[in-house]
């Protein structure tokens, strides 16, 4: 089941969202609806739904969306029309204390400008969330503690935010946001702040991270290279639409727009492609003395498989963890998809 789930939702602003949405059904157009009456037709029309566990990436230009669509799933905002649903329940209907809940308990956030309190320590800071919970010092302390080490902080706890890099202050976010151990975690734009390397160390610690952790994290960004490098799934988002919906791989292979292979032009395609997209399914007769001596896995990126490829002629086999000839990859394959139409 889905974890969150969005259904036929609208988010406009401006001084009448319901008569600007009434007139945007009707065919209105969104610039024509903004010049006129200063509405913004911030969402339009999205369904999607998100699995627990995976890290699903929201991307798109600026103003397309994508902090609104994660600002409705804890109801910072409220959609105009349509549903928002958490774990099933809707959280349109939740009551005060229900929302408190799933704030405290079930979902947290990390900023892109960090949101730490300057004047708490960097324990404190991770402490926070658990400190709001009203358990007593001595319960969450060690926590705590622990979570300042995960995120490789160990020896400041007791430094002032200010007195951290940039890189660290986000690991201060992100051991904040994981201490109170929640379902979901809403991650708008965090490593967009960060110098490219530190940015790299980042995405490294948060994919490591969820690797033991497997939570369920929404990540905003503007740059292509993050998405495909942490998304299970990227959603790009158009003036509030949604303009394609997949699978990294998915996306690249069938851009379902020209705007979505616009964006995607300049991919590095031999590292998002792997080697269970280029491979021929039926495998070929292989004669005595032509079998190939190399074998890959199906999810080995082309970036890997073409040198393996270039210095042989026979087929590279493509098997699965039990070692199960799952098809073969030839030179031609692997060209043909690096080298699009
Ligand atoms: N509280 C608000 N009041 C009025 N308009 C808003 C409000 N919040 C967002 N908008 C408008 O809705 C649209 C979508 O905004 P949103 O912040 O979701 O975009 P975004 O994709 O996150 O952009 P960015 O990449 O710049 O953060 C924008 O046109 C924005 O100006
Ligand atoms: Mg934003």
């Amino acid at each position: 089941m889905a974890i969150v789930e969005f259904t036929d939702l609208f988010k406009v602003f401006g001084p009448d969202p319901a008569g600007a949405l009434a007139r945007f059904r009707a065919g209105a157009d969104r610039d024509a609806l903004r010049e006129a009456g200063g509405h913004t037709v911030a969402l339009a029309d999205i369904s999607l739904a998100i699995a627990p566990g995976e890290i699903f990436v929201v991307m798109g230009l600026s103003g397309s969306g994508k902090s609104t669509l994660v600002r409705l799933i804890n109801r910072l905002i409220r959609p105009t029309s349509g549903q928002v649903r958490v774990a099933g329940a809707d959280v349109g209907a939740m009551t005060d204390s229900e929302l408190t809940a799933l704030r405290r308990h079930r979902i947290s956030m990390v900023f892109q400008h960090f949101g730490l309190m300057p004047h708490r320590t960097v324990l404190d800071n991770v402490a926070y969330g658990l400190a709001i919970q009203k358990q007593p010092r001595s319960a969450y302390e060690a926590t705590a503690r622990r979570w300042v080490e995960t995120v490789g902080l160990s020896g400041f706890e007791t430094a002032w935010p200010d007195e951290l890099s940039g890189g660290m202050r986000q690991r201060v976010g992100l051991a904040r946001a994981l201490a109170t151990d929640p379902d979901i975690l809403l991650m708008d734009e965090p490593f967009s702040a960060l110098d490219p390397l530190i940015r790299r160390d980042m995405q490294d610690q948060l994919l490591a991270l969820q690797g033991d952790l497997t939570k369920t994290i929404v990540f905003i960004t503007h740059d292509l290279d993050e998405a495909l490098r942490l998304g299970d799934r990227i959603a790009i988002l158009k003036d509030g639409a949604l303009a394609q919906l997949g699978t990294p791989e998915e996306i690249l292979l069938a851009p379902a727009s020209d705007y979505v292979a616009a964006f995607l032009r300049d991919v590095n395609r031999g590292r998002v492609l792997t080697a269970s997209s280029a491979m021929q399914r039926t495998p070929p007769q292989v004669g005595p003395g032509q079998s190939s001596a190399a074998s890959i896995a199906p999810e080995t990126p082309l970036e890997t498989v073409l040198p393996l490829v270039a210095e042989q002629d026979v087929p590279v086999a493509v098997v699965d963890a039990d070692g199960a000839v799952l098809g073969t990859v030839s030179r031609q394959d692997v060209i043909a998809l690096l080298v699009p139409k």
